[in-house]
């Protein structure tokens, strides 16, 4: 017990913080530390945070851009979410847009932990990120996201929410200014409304859903409109009721974990825990998995991207670069076509989540995306084949006392097949998700230094066919490699310094076919970091972090290529390029897997 991972754990977990992108106000985390005040630089710049992402492709119209809401979020923590009225852009020059865009721009200064948000359109999530953590002498921030999926919703006045649990007080001062945008884009030629109904095209399938449902809480409520998933055996439910005209339907889930599993993929197996008096510690290992069902039956599952947000870790790496996805959390598809059948009878059904292994919390909600057949009252559907076996789950350990060595792996699948008869004709729908997890935990010198290496593998295959042809093919696969080497040093004068050196990765191939044509796309995006930070009590007395990313996008469409560093809130070198040079590409693709494996991350 002498060890000063221990003593740092159990010293943190004494202490009354606001929680950082949480909502729990009684418990902290041992990542979870704050920053000592640093003293204000008079005239000093303020500092622009940013995730490194590719831009979105716009057209080449003038936007028509409305601020929708501008708020300071103060003590927002516990109170309703903040409500704004939403009309659709009638004073636009054009109402054919191809694209729409939502901008959140926020200023903080002062000091104040990251903090969880949520944007909703009645209901409806199109965004979930984390705010940033400020500094003295100010940061800014800007998200840009492409919201053209919910178009159908933006046709008509909606209530927007905004939930962001912000505590202020006198030692935490940071106030979030915040301004959210839409820009609306008109298309460059005038959109093809015949094509979308057309019996024979079936181009629907590639436009956003006629209607998109919230499966989410119902306002109002003093919180974000997310369900609270607390432990293992919780499942939150929702009951819908679809029009009984769709033909297709997807179901786009959104997630984020806090508090005991904000972590999840470092935690230790429960024995590890009891054998070694760690009560404090969240347990349960480190596979989670997401899973939903529909009426109790399961049709589909999450295995989620592990981002770290702005104060995770080490707070020092994520300035200015932000950890991938902590400004834009990714959210999740899954295909419920092939349950159509069960749900066009007009009645009302159930959407469950729950959380295998969950320790307290994980906020979860989803969309329905739908599509509706504008030829007919009714549609009619039938499941043909669904299997979805539990995930086959293997622990290997080996510990001794405070030492030890765990693999934990797991494997899934879920297959569906239905067909939907509408006017385009009766379509079949076959829909695959596959998901492999494997973590590797070792701890040493008695728990002063933890490694995990965790690999995600996950892939989505949707295709769909007539009885005489095939209609469209869209598949995914994604890997998410994780590394974390941390280790506490005790230099035996009552501080204590903390090393981790961080590894993640969000690669994604994506693939889409249809008569009208085919579609691929590459993302290789990678960060790797390297912290230190002395700690005191719970105050980061001093320390660095370092953050180098390397960014690939490659379609047949565009590029995007950036090879960026930040230290100490500086940015060392920043290379950017947006051209197709498959010549190159193809040089860099050598060199960057010489680079993945050299850090130890592979790709596909
Ligand atoms: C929000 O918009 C207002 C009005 O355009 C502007 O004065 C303000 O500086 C903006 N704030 C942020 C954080 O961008
Ligand atoms: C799990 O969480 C639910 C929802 O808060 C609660 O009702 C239930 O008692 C909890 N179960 C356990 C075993 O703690
Ligand atoms: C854990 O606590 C129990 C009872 O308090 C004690 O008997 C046991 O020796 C402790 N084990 C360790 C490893 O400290
Ligand atoms: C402990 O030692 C470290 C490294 O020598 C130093 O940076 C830190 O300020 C010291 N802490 C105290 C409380 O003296
Ligand atoms: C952590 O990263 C630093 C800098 O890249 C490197 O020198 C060190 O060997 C790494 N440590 C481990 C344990 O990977
Ligand atoms: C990224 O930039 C750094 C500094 O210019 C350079 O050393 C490195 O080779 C670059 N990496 C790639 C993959 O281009
Ligand atoms: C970090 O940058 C600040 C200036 O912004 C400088 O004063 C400080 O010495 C730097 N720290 C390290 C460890 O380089
Ligand atoms: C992480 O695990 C993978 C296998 O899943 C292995 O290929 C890789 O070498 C490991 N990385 C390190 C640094 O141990």
């Amino acid at each position: 017990m002498g060890s000063s991972l221990l003593i740092l754990f159990f010293s943190l977990f004494l202490l009354h913080l606001p929680f950082a992108c949480n909502a729990n106000l009684h418990k902290t985390h041992r990542f979870r530390l704050d920053l000592r005040p640093q003293p204000s630089l008079k005239d000093a710049p303020i500092t622009r945070y940013f995730e490194v992402t590719k831009p979105i492709e716009l057209p080449k119209t003038k936007p028509c851009s409305y601020l929708i809401l501008q708020h300071d979020f103060g003590y927002t923590y516990t109170l309703p979410p903040v409500l704004a009225n939403y009309t659709p852009p009638s004073n636009c020059y054009s109402q054919d847009f191809s694209k729409i865009v939502l901008e959140w721009t926020a200023t903080c200064k002062g000091r104040q932990f990251d903090r969880i948000f949520g944007v909703w359109l009645s209901g409806v999530e199109i965004l979930r990120s984390c705010t940033a953590e400020p500094r003295a002498t100010g940061i800014v921030w800007t998200v840009k996201k492409d919201i053209t999926r919910y178009s159908s919703l933006l046709k008509n006045p909606q209530t927007l929410a905004v939930y962001l649990g912000n505590v202020v007080d006198q030692t935490y001062t940071g106030i979030y200014h915040v301004n959210i945008t839409f820009h609306f884009y008109p298309a460059e030629v005038p959109q093809n409304t015949h094509k979308r109904n057309s019996a024979n095209s079936v181009s629907g399938f590639v436009s956003p859903a006629d209607l998109v449902l919230p499966i989410s809480r119902n306002l109002p409520l003093n919180d974000g409109l997310w369900f609270l998933i607390e432990n293992s055996t919780d499942v939150q439910k929702k009951e819908f009721k679809i029009p009984q005209n769709s033909y297709r339907a997807v179901l786009e889930v959104y997630v984020s974990f806090h508090s005991d599993d904000e972590f999840w993929y470092t935690n230790p197996p429960n024995e590890y825990i009891e054998a070694n008096n760690l009560t404090d510690l969240p347990g349960n290992g480190p596979f989670r998995e997401v899973v939903v069902s529909l009426d109790e039956s399961v049709v589909g599952a999450v295995y989620p991207f592990t981002v770290i947000y702005t104060g995770g870790v080490n707070p020092l790496l994520w300035r200015p670069i932000t950890g991938i996805g902590s400004f834009n959390l990714p959210s999740y598809d899954i295909e419920i076509t092939p349950f159509l059948g069960k749900i066009l009878d007009g009645d009302n059904h159930k959407f469950g989540f729950s959380v295998t292994n969950a320790l307290d919390v994980w906020y979860i909600d989803a969309n329905l995306h739908l599509w509706l057949d504008s030829n007919r009252e009714r549609t009619e559907g039938k499941l043909l084949r669904h299997t979805s076996p539990r995930p086959q789950v293997s622990l290997v350990q080996h510990f001794k006392g405070l030492n030890g060595f765990f693999i934990t792996t797991a494997s899934r699948s879920i297959l569906s097949s239905g067909w939907v008869k509408s006017s385009h004709g009766m379509i079949t729908t076959y829909s695959v998700q596959g998901f492999s997890f494997r973590n590797s935990m070792e701890m040493k010198d008695n728990f002063n230094v933890q490694i995990v290496n965790q690999t995600i593998e996950a892939c989505n295959r949707v295709f769909a066919k007539l009885p005489s042809s095939f209609i469209y093919s869209v598949e995914s696969k994604q890997k998410f490699p994780l590394y974390l080497y941390s280790a506490n040093v005790d230099p035996g004068n009552g501080s204590f310094l903390s090393l981790a050196n961080l590894s993640l990765g969000f690669n994604e191939d994506r693939f889409s076919g249809a008569k009208s044509g085919f579609s691929s796309s590459s993302l290789r995006n990678l960060q790797n970091g390297q912290g230190s930070m002395f700690i005191e009590g719970n105050l980061v007395v001093g320390g660095l972090g370092s953050t180098e990313q390397l960014y690939a996008y490659d379609s047949s469409k565009e590029c995007y290529f950036r090879n960026v560093s930040s230290k100490n809130y500086t940015v060392l070198y920043d290379e950017k390029r947006d051209i197709c040079d498959k010549k190159s590409l193809r040089g860099l693709g050598f060199r960057l897997s010489r680079w993945w494996s050299l850090s130890a991350r592979g790709s596909f």
